[in-house]
């Protein structure tokens, strides 16, 4: 910034040498920057990632549903839960065509969910558009046009086959959209999810203690700045394009200790590797300080999870009968949240 501002002091803008300065300057700085991540030195602020990266157009439309529905709930006894869900994505040009993304489908979180709703928390469904949503994550493809049969006279009639799966999912649904406990906000990309979080997580701050955050969404740790993004679709015609990622600052700091600081916090940890697991959590929980990481490996996600906590460790592993019964595992990571929630409520 000082070399900028001493070349500027020289050269000030209507001179013909300020441009080809900016332009060096501006290469130097991206040197700077990939030399940075490269090197594995600390990724940019939170603070400089947000002053960088712009708030989504909708943002505000967004924040305005989210703060109404935590202030709903602020004087009753609800308890309030933000569920994140689904995989982040990273768009490689600003007119975006091609992009990076992730395996999560929105499964833990649609699932958890419903099982939050099930019992009596207001959910606000932070998810990834098109992923999985509760409730219609039930039937996926055609199968709701399956528990359908045209029937005289051009009517509908539901498969009466079909209704013993189908009448409890309308059951639930109806209850949780009649007494208004759940809010639905869609996200697509990175930058996005982290504004989103930053502004439910100030929403939430306060429900005080009575407020969870569950961060199942699949975050990407790595992203294009937009100072770096080409502004359209990449040609292939040229040389194949150079696509350097830089890293994402954990946002986990922040909400914990600036947003939401006396929230009930729940991260998630996932590694292909299940020998960094505990070790991973723990030292997360060391960083950010929140409650309880929840953590996972890729393939065994659906039927082990191992619950960490700052004084102790314990597996909740799905049985062969559970799993063949149709259990989800979901059902009991659930049941275990609300006693330590309910738990941290009452200390608090
Ligand atoms: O959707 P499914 O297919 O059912 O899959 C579920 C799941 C495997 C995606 C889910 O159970 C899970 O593990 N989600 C967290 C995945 C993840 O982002 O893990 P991580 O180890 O990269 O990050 C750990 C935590 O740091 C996460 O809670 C994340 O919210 C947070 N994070 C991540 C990146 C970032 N820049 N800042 C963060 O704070």
């Amino acid at each position: 910034t000082l070399c900028f501002y001493v070349l500027y002091l020289y050269f000030p803008f209507d001179s013909v040498l300020f441009h080809p300065i900016v332009y060096l300057g501006r290469k130097l700085l991206l040197l700077y920057r990939v030399n940075r991540n490269v090197t594995g030195m600390n990724p940019i602020s939170w603070e400089e990632f947000f002053s960088s990266n712009l708030a989504p157009k909708d943002l505000d439309c967004k924040k305005k549903s989210i703060e109404l529905f935590c202030k709903k709930f602020s004087s009753s006894k609800t308890n309030v839960v933000l569920v994140t869900s689904g995989g982040t994505t990273v768009p490689l040009e600003h007119n975006t065509v091609r992009f990076v993304d992730n395996f999560s489908a929105g499964t833990r979180g649609s699932a958890s969910a419903e099982y939050f709703l099930k019992a009596g928390y207001a959910v606000i469904f932070m998810h990834r558009h098109k992923s999985l949503e509760p409730f219609t994550r039930h039937f996926t493809g055609d199968e709701i046009l399956d528990c359908l049969l045209i029937a005289e006279k051009d009517t509908i009639e539901v498969a009466s086959m079909k209704v013993p799966k189908l009448l409890p999912v309308l059951k639930e649904r109806r209850e949780a959209l009649d007494s208004g406990r759940l809010l639905m906000v869609p996200f697509t990309h990175l930058t996005e999810y982290l504004w989103l979080l930053r502004v439910s997580s100030e929403a939430m701050g306060a429900l005080g203690s009575r407020a969870m955050l569950y961060l199942a969404a699949a975050v990407s740790d790595f992203y294009i700045p937009t100072d770096q993004m080409p502004e359209h679709k990449m040609q292939s015609s040229g040389s194949p394009p150079a696509i350097s990622l830089h890293l994402v600052p954990k946002i986990l700091r922040p909400l914990v200790a600036e947003w939401v600081p006396n929230a009930f916090v729940v991260s998630f940890k996932l590694e292909t590797d299940p020998n960094l697991l505990v070790k991973k959590s723990q030292e997360a929980l060391k960083n950010y300080k929140h409650k309880l990481v929840i953590a996972n490996e890729l393939h065994s996600r659906k039927s082990k999870v191992i619950l960490v906590t700052s004084e102790n460790h314990r597996e909740i592993v799905m049985t062969k009968e559970e799993l063949d019964a149709g259990l989800e595992i979901e059902h009991h990571i659930i049941s275990e949240l609300l006693s330590l929630h309910s738990l941290f409520i009452s200390s608090n």
